[in-house]
């Protein structure tokens, strides 16, 4: 259930200004608030406690230096913990209790994201095209995403966390517990409004290719604004089963392009694992 604008209102803004937000139930909101507190005892944990709680596919903990936003000289300053469908299993076994308990916070909350993210995708969908077989994409994003904490490294105000790029999956929600992200159009960039409840939702390469390029990925990045506290930043990163990536409209900027293909191998034009094929 989608609060605040509902889903037609945020599928309108996507098309008209490129990107979107929405505003948490105080239920989930609650529950987004104890994964964030999960996250944080987890991150506080010893550099040895925290690479024992690595997971397959680039989920469980990522240390800083891998993930980059185009450029592997210039890592992101984050490190990650991320959790998926696929590593929900495999995270109880993992040999440290905080880890175990924060991947769990998550996927409590995981299946609403990954709901809403559907939602959007098939009113884009129908947006861009009236013969979108609709039915098919349903639970087409369950095993292709993933929910991401990112920490920052302490960096000195006005610098760069990550650098202007765009997402390569079909759509990602954010949220932070403080000031960072920046939207890139053109020359402009601006800060989303932000409140404890608020993500904003941006959409990546996938969404553009599979629209025929008629919704452009949304360009964004991220600043430091504390040098001495770690701000933590909730990212839901929705991907579609590459099987179900036909394009919706087909034009010049997609005609060519494999986009299941572009699927399995965006994890890696950022440093990191993806998922592999079902
Ligand atoms: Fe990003």
């Amino acid at each position: 259930m989608l609060i605040a604008p509902g889903i037609e209102a945020c599928v309108a803004d996507i098309s008209k200004r490129g990107w979107s937000s929405f505003a948490l139930s105080d239920d989930l909101q609650r529950k987004v608030s104890t994964a964030y507190e999960a996250a944080a005892t987890f991150f506080d944990l010893d550099e040895k406690s925290k690479e024992a709680c690595l997971l397959p596919y680039g989920c469980g903990y990522t240390p800083f230096g891998r993930e980059h936003s185009g450029n592997p000289a210039l890592p992101d300053r984050v490190e990650i913990f991320a959790a998926s469908a696929r590593t929900q299993d495999l995270a109880l076994d993992l040999p440290c209790a905080a880890g175990c308990d924060l991947h769990e916070r998550m996927m409590e909350v995981f299946r609403w994201f990954e709901m809403t993210a559907e939602d959007i995708m098939r009113g884009v969908a129908r947006m861009v095209a009236s013969d979108v077989p609709e039915q098919e994409l349903t639970g087409g994003l369950h095993r292709w995403s993933q929910l991401q904490f990112n920490r920052t490294i302490l960096t000195e105000p006005g610098q760069f966390i990550n650098t202007a790029h765009e997402d390569g999956h079909l759509l990602t929600f954010a949220h932070a517990n403080g000031r960072g992200l920046e939207i890139v159009t053109g020359l402009s960039v601006l800060e989303p409004d932000r409140t404890s409840s608020a993500f904003t939702v941006m959409p990546g390469a996938i969404l553009s290719l599979l629209t025929g390029g008629e919704i452009r990925p949304l360009y964004h990045q991220v600043r430091a604004h504390s040098r001495s506290e770690h701000r933590l930043s909730l990212l839901f990163f929705a991907d579609l089963d590459p099987q179900l990536c036909k394009p919706w409209k087909i034009t010049p900027a997609n005609r060519d392009v494999d986009i299941a293909s572009r699927i399995l191998g965006n994890a890696g034009r950022f440093g990191m694992d993806g998922f592999p094929p079902d």
